[in-house]
């Protein structure tokens, strides 16, 4: 009688417990708001608030609502972080719950249906993926064996430039193409565009391809309607889904004979070594251990990844950055000293002399603060619901990270509007995703894996276009006519490419 009494007191005092334990996280939850933000409209919520450039406008919301803030895109909840602190938190702290992307369009017409890196879910496929980037394409040892391919077509790129000294000279295409030959010819063994049309094995003009590039990075960065409002979908309205049909057979195309002539190269030799990507991506698609199976349409997603990583990206970079030298000539001067006294006049900039460029370094960062190549990186997605920074995150909400807006935050950085490279010199920012204000490929599990090959790309071009010639603008412009308005997408590039001017500054023998 007495155990039981004991015994009904125990479970009378545990149920008590759990209703008040019960009680007090309810109060907790209930204590959780969602972040801050406008008042969505019914259907479009808050897509009247977004202009032509997404980051701008979000960065013109922030001041009001603050660092981390809430809107309504169509029907998905979205949560844009616009402070160095709240990128921390989405990158880092909770980066486990939102390394996932949202299905769009995009990643499911040009991106063989969520296959690439960049557009597939958090999970095995993109775990192996990614994997397959970083040890076998983007580790020291590889990037050292590339080496000889960045150093040959840098030179051929001096040389085309020299050839037009005196000239007006549309950069972004000469950029364009250097990039574009590295990396194929990393990824694809060899240069399969060429300006040439009598150049027997090209598959595709420079031009054609530079504009299905554009394309693929446009359309991977629109605001389509379908994607926020999936009711709408059928309809297309602005057209975007049948643009990225018609730009998926293009690219089907362009891939199909750069696999066939692979495949053929194989079949026909005795070398079984993989000499590139695609050689090594088709050996893997063979391979029985795989934890998942690469189809044919994986392999064409993961090389198409590589091409547009790998191009527009780097060209992008250098054209701001000498948009932004060639309005300051003195900061080109004191690019010029560190080169002449580091390297002197009678050789070119190799890969090796960049860290004791700290001025060069300088200037690349600078460019990366200001001008972005993805000023919202590429959106983030909630794999589960979360508290972030005292506020209720719901799973499925998409994820924007502001680094335009970090860039130009007063509390971090004087006079933000301004280009002074000389803001990085003696301090400890770098561009790896440690500094939170400092984001251009982005920090975490989703971080960049073409970073050390996009950072070399960068900071040896630069240096020796500063090293190799003197740079001016075309005779009948002024510095302050050069308009930097720029052009959101996937990559935010210049509206108005830059043209510029440029004279040998090295002995001619080295051209
Ligand atoms: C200056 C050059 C480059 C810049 C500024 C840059 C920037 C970025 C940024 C901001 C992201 C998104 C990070 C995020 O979502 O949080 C990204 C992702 C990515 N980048 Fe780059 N990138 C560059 C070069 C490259 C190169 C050279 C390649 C490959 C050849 C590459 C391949 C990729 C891929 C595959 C992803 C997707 C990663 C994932 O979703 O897991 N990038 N890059």
């Amino acid at each position: 009688m007495e155990f039981s009494s004991s015994w009904a007191l125990l479970v009378m005092a545990s149920l008590a417990a759990l209703a008040f334990l019960s009680k007090l996280l309810l109060f907790k939850s209930h204590q959780l708001k969602f972040p801050p933000g406008p008042k969505p409209w019914p259907i479009i919520g808050n897509l009247d608030l977004i202009g032509s450039h997404p980051p701008q406008s979000l960065h013109k919301l922030a001041q009001k609502y603050g660092p981390i803030m809430q809107l309504k895109f169509g029907s998905f909840p979205v949560v844009v972080a616009s402070s160095a602190e709240m990128a921390k938190e989405f990158l880092k702290t909770h980066d486990h719950v939102f390394a996932s992307r949202p299905k769009t369009a995009a990643g499911k017409y040009t991106a063989y249906n969520y296959h690439n890196i960049t557009w597939s879910p958090y999970g095995p496929y993109w775990r192996q993926g990614r994997k397959i980037f970083l040890s076998e394409l983007f580790s020291s040892k590889q990037l050292e064996s590339y080496q000889y391919i960045r150093v040959e077509e840098m030179r051929a790129f001096l040389s085309r430039l020299c050839i037009l000294s005196g000239k007006p000279v549309m950069l972004k295409d000469h950029l364009f193409r250097l990039t574009l030959s590295i990396i194929s010819r990393i990824a694809l063994g060899k240069k399969y565009v060429s300006d040439d049309s009598k150049y027997e094995t090209s598959i595709v003009r420079s031009e054609e391809f530079q504009e299905m590039l554009d394309e693929l990075f446009l359309l991977n960065a629109v605001f389509n309607i379908g994607d926020w409002i999936p009711w709408l979908d059928f309809l297309d309205m602005q057209g975007y889904v049948k643009r990225m049909k018609g730009l998926r057979k293009k690219f089907d195309r362009f891939l199909d004979r750069v696999f066939d002539e692979h495949k053929a190269k194989k079949e026909g030799g005795n070398d079984l070594m993989p000499k590139d990507t695609v050689d090594l991506l088709l050996q893997l698609a063979d391979d029985p251990n795989n934890d998942v199976k690469l189809t044919y349409d994986c392999i064409k997603a993961l090389t198409q990844d590589l091409i547009a990583g790998g191009t527009d990206t780097s060209a992008t970079v250098i054209e701001w950055a000498m948009s932004e030298l060639v309005k300051q000539p003195h900061l080109i001067k004191k690019a010029n000293e560190e080169l002449d006294r580091v390297i002197g006049r009678e050789r070119w900039v190799e890969e090796k002399d960049i860290p004791q460029l700290p001025y060069i370094d300088a200037i690349m960062k600078e460019t990366m603060r200001k001008h972005p190549v993805a000023g919202l990186l590429v959106p983030h997605l909630a794999i589960q619901d979360c508290d972030v920074a005292g506020y209720k995150i719901r799973k499925g909400t998409r994820v924007f990270i502001n680094t335009w807006s970090i860039g130009r935050d007063p509390s971090i950085w004087d006079a933000p509007e301004e280009f002074q490279p000389g803001r990085f010199l003696g301090k400890d920012i770098d561009v790896k995703g440690q500094n939170f204000e400092l984001l251009p490929f982005g920090s975490g599990r989703r971080m960049c894996p073409g970073y050390s090959l996009g950072r070399k790309v960068v900071s040896s071009t630069l240096a020796n276009m500063l090293h190799g010639f003197n740079w001016k603008l075309p005779d009948n412009m002024k510095c302050e006519e050069l308009s930097m308005d720029e052009v959101y997408g996937l990559t935010t590039c210049r509206k108005f490419p830059l043209v510029a001017m440029m004279e040998p500054r090295l002995s001619l023998h080295l051209y």
